[in-house]
């Protein structure tokens, strides 16, 4: 079979009542039954997608990004920058760190020689100052891009971020700072669209449709993927395999309506917590960004018709074969409110033997043994022992981690986070829940604006701090 048309599979076997019991595992007729809504689920977004929304998924299709993101990458190489720093934070920065570490040697910050000219990358979301401080101490001004992203362009940890960027940069390289930064940002990216095009930096477009979460393949996860030499045309071309793999309205002919309903199917059997288990390391930033698609998308109080739901499944980040000794211990033996997904790894790009050379008897069913077929024996037999305490798991396959894989796989995420939003009947694409903590936050900064609710967060801070809240619970 040719590479372009592999897919991922998923296999979930383990998530049926025939090998995890009755009550916990999902019975055909079930499937049967919901088979219905799924379809309906399915038709509505794809109306929504022919009516111009739901942009994201047209995405695997815009090579006019590519093209801009390329040549913005070519220029970054051309100019022998040492280091690439993106700042922004939620769906801002998590797609970079999840196709970085997918896609990049491990070591490739590192090493010089598995880089080839191109520069390390550096993905900063935080304002916590210590690791800022180490940034700005471990980079030359003069050798590196900044790469600032921002949908909204008021979102007050970038803008942080970024005030200190830019005022590093123009102490260091004085009025001409500005060929330093480069802005991804909404056609109406507020103040950093504003001094982005007042400064004259480079620019790249967060089109106006697609929420951060959804952004991965768009110019914000794009532009330090290839950067670092990533074959983003690849990504894409992943993504639209994707695409018309799920062009079907039944659960059976389409893998991410199939692995939306039985989420949803499992949600209400009580398995309100979804563990996203890669074994494999490189995987752990996909394992994050999805773990942030999850929740940001399904955690609503409110319906699509405004009833109060408070729902939305818990996703967990685990990983293979690491937290076999930590968090299996609660998944195995804990209350059963968790649905386990692997993700396996078909090849790993490097293979390492054990030596045959054992120096304890007790050992020796160690030698010659693969590292790669450790990690099989390990997540097989984690699979395994979760199935025989009737834990439903599935797995999904992944030929091995390429740029066109991890296309299918962001995609297949995305599209599935979107139906499963329909199953729920909650609008996947808000955030409310974020917004009132960025009030908040703003307002107690003393944003504009913002004046009545600073009063009340204050009081309440200062009612609660003199104690007239009543009993005392700090020690
Ligand atoms: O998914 C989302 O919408 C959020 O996580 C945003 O990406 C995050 O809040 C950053 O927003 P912005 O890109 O506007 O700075």
């Amino acid at each position: 079979m040719s590479k372009e048309t592999q897919s991922i599979r998923l296999d979930f076997n383990n998530m049926m009542a025939g090998h995890v019991g009755e009550g916990r595992g999902i019975t055909r007729t079930e499937l049967e039954d919901v088979r219905g809504q799924a379809r309906k689920c399915f038709r509505d977004l794809m109306e929504e997608r022919s009516g111009g929304l739901c942009e994201f998924l047209n995405l695997p299709y815009d090579r006019g990004a590519v093209a801009r993101v390329s040549e913005v990458a070519d220029d970054v190489k051309g100019r022998r920058i040492e280091d690439f720093v993106v700042l922004g934070i939620g769906g801002s920065a998590l797609g970079n760190i999840a196709l970085h570490m997918a896609l990049n040697d491990p070591i490739y910050n590192e090493l010089p020689e598995i880089r080839m000219g191109r520069p390390r990358v550096h993905v900063i979301d935080t304002v916590d100052p210590d690791i800022f401080d180490g940034l700005l101490t471990l980079v030359d001004p003069e050798k590196t891009v900044f790469n600032v992203i921002s949908k909204s362009g008021t979102t007050v940890e970038t803008a942080a971020q970024f005030l200190i960027v830019r005022d590093f940069l123009r102490r260091k390289l004085g009025s001409d700072y500005g060929r330093n930064l480069i802005a991804t940002t909404g056609p109406a990216g507020g103040a950093l669209r504003r001094i982005a095009d007042e400064d004259g930096y480079t620019t790249l477009d967060i089109p106006e449709g697609i929420g951060g979460r959804f952004s991965v393949l768009t110019p914000v996860g794009l532009l330090s993927a290839a950067v670092s030499g990533i074959d983003v045309e690849a990504i894409l071309s992943g993504a639209a395999a994707m695409d018309k793999r799920c062009k079907s309205d039944d659960i059976k002919q389409n893998p991410a309506l199939m692995n939306a309903v039985l989420q949803y199917l499992s949600y209400n059997k009580g398995m309100h917590i979804s563990v996203m288990m890669p074994y494999s390391s490189r995987l752990e930033g996909v394992a994050e960004w999805y773990c942030q698609l999850w929740a940001e998308s399904l955690g609503k109080k409110l319906s699509v018709d405004g009833k109060v739901v408070n729902c939305g499944p818990t996703p967990v980040r685990a990983l293979g074969p690491t937290d076999q000794h930590s968090q299996l211990q609660l998944y195995m033996e804990g209350p059963f409110d968790k649905v386990v997904t692997f993700i396996a790894v078909g090849i790993f790009t490097s293979s390492i033997n054990i030596p045959n050379d054992i120096p304890d008897k007790s050992l020796a069913y160690l030698s010659g043994r693969s590292l790669a077929g450790l990690m099989e024996a390990e997540r097989l037999g984690t699979q395994a022992a979760l199935t025989e305490g009737g834990r439903p798991n599935c797995t999904i396959y992944l030929p091995e981690i390429s740029a066109f894989y991890i296309g299918q796989l962001l995609y297949f995420f995305e599209l599935q986070t979107a139906l499963a939003g329909k199953l729920f009947a909650v609008n996947p694409f808000d955030q409310p829940g974020v917004e009132a903590g960025k009030v908040n936050a703003n307002a107690l900064l003393g944003k504009k604006g913002l004046e009545d609710r600073r009063k009340e967060l204050e009081q309440s801070v200062r009612r609660y701090q003199e104690g007239e809240t009543g009993e005392e619970y700090i020690i």
